[in-house]
This record gives structure tokens, C-alpha cells and sequence, in this order.
């Protein structure tokens, strides 16, 4: 037990085995059809990821941002050199397989292709689908926003991009409010992602 937890790596390790290891108990109890599997393999994927991307987003609001502007020059440099470059290599990574995976998992799930992937009796209801397309949008959005806005902007702040004073605060005051932009998002396009999912 000590060397699973010894490191957040082994840890991390031995939840994915733990899962791997449930669902496969599952399948062998009970059979799953392909799609049905493919589906499930993107979503839990999804499901992860969405939760990785948003969970760095609430970090970035509501602890690292105020910890930024409380902090004394010492203590921004600090968190700006060991904080926020991997805060910010995670949720830029997991933005792509939250898009990527979403995408993918339009397929099995009858939003895209339907009559290719079902056949032509295939229905889906028009709620669902608005429920649906809607949060997509709004995640396409927030994807827009963290490479388009957020990082280069971020790459300023930490230094990474020459810029003068002036233009250090102005990025600075951007990537604040595109963070804040992106967790009102994040919150519809969740419940709307799980209203498509689950409400009808
Ligand atoms: C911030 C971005 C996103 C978040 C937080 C998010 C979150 C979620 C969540 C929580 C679910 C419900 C899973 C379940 O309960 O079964 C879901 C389902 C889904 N998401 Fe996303 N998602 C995001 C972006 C996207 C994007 C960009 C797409 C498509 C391009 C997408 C496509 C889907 C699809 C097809 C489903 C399955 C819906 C169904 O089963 O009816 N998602 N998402």
C-alpha cells in the first residue's frame, strides 16, 4: 500500500488499474456490444478530461489568481516559475482531449452520422440534440479562448514573450477575465453536456 501511495504517479497508476480491472469484471459478467463499448471508452475519456480541464479552471479562480494578487513580488515570481506554467500545461493538454474525445464521441452517440452509424430508422429527439450542440459550442468557445487568449497572453506574463511593463498588465488583466469567461461557461456546457446525456 505505502508504494502505491508513495508518489501522485503510483497513485494515479493504481486508480487506472483499479478502474481497468472493474470494468473488465463487468464485460466478463456481461456482454457489451461494440458501439456500445466504443461509446463508453470515449465518454469515460471525456468524463476525465472534462473533469481535469474544469477542476483547472476552478483552481485558477477561485486559489491561484488570488494567491497571485496577494502575493509580494517574491511570492508571484515563485508561483509564476513553479505554479503556473504546469497549471497551465495541464488544462491546454486536457482542453484537446476534451475536444478531441467529444468529438469522437459524437458518433456512437447518434449527434453526427446517425443514418451512417445506426441506419435511417434512427431518431433523435431535437431537444436533446439543441441541448447538446449548444454546450458544444459553448466548449469550442472555451477551447478558443484558452489557446487563442489565454496562453499567448500567459506567455507574457511568465516572461516567455518580451513585453515592457504596460503590456505585462495588460496581459495579465486579460488572462484574468478570459479565465473568468471561461468559468461561466464551463458551468452551462456541463449541465447542458449531462441534460443531453441523461434528462430525456
Ligand atoms: C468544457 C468542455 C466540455 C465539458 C466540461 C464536457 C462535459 C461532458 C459531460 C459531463 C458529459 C456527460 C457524460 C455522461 O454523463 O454520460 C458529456 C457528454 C458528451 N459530450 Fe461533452 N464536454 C465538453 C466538451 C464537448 C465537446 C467540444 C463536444 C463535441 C465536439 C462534446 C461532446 C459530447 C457528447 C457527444 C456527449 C455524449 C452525450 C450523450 O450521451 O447524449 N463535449 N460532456
Amino acid at each position: 500500500m505505502n508504494a502505491l501511495l508513495s508518489s501522485a504517479r503510483n497513485a494515479l497508476l493504481a486508480g487506472i488499474v483499479l478502474a481497468l480491472a472493474a470494468i473488465a469484471v463487468g464485460i466478463a459478467v456481461e456482454r457489451v456490444d461494440a458501439l456500445g463499448f466504443t461509446s463508453f471508452v470515449l465518454r469515460a475519456i471525456h468524463v476525465v478530461a472534462a473533469i481535469i480541464w474544469v477542476g483547472m479552471i476552478w483552481f485558477v479562480n477561485f486559489v491561484q489568481h488570488p494567491a497571485v494578487v496577494a502575493a509580494d513580488d517574491h511570492g508571484r515570481a515563485t508561483l509564476f516559475r513553479l505554479v503556473v506554467p504546469h497549471v497551465a500545461t495541464i488544462f491546454r493538454h486536457t482542453s484537446h482531449l476534451v475536444l478531441l474525445s467529444g468529438a469522437l464521441l459524437l458518433l456512437p452517440t447518434g449527434y453526427l452520422l446517425s443514418p451512417w452509424v445506426f441506419g435511417a430508422q434512427f431518431h433523435m429527439s431535437m431537444t436533446k440534440a439543441l441541448l447538446l450542440w449548444g454546450a458544444a459550442a459553448g466548449a469550442v468557445a472555451m477551447w478558443v479562448f484558452v489557446h487563442m487568449i489565454i496562453w499567448p497572453n500567459l506567455q507574457i506574463v511568465l516572461g516567455e514573450k518580451a513585453a515592457n511593463a504596460e503590456a505585462k498588465a495588460a496581459a495579465r488583466a486579460k488572462v484574468a477575465l478570459y479565465a473568468r469567461a471561461n468559468l461561466l461557461l464551463a458551468i452551462p456546457v456541463t449541465v447542458l453536456m449531462v441534460a443531453a446525456a441523461h434528462l430525456f
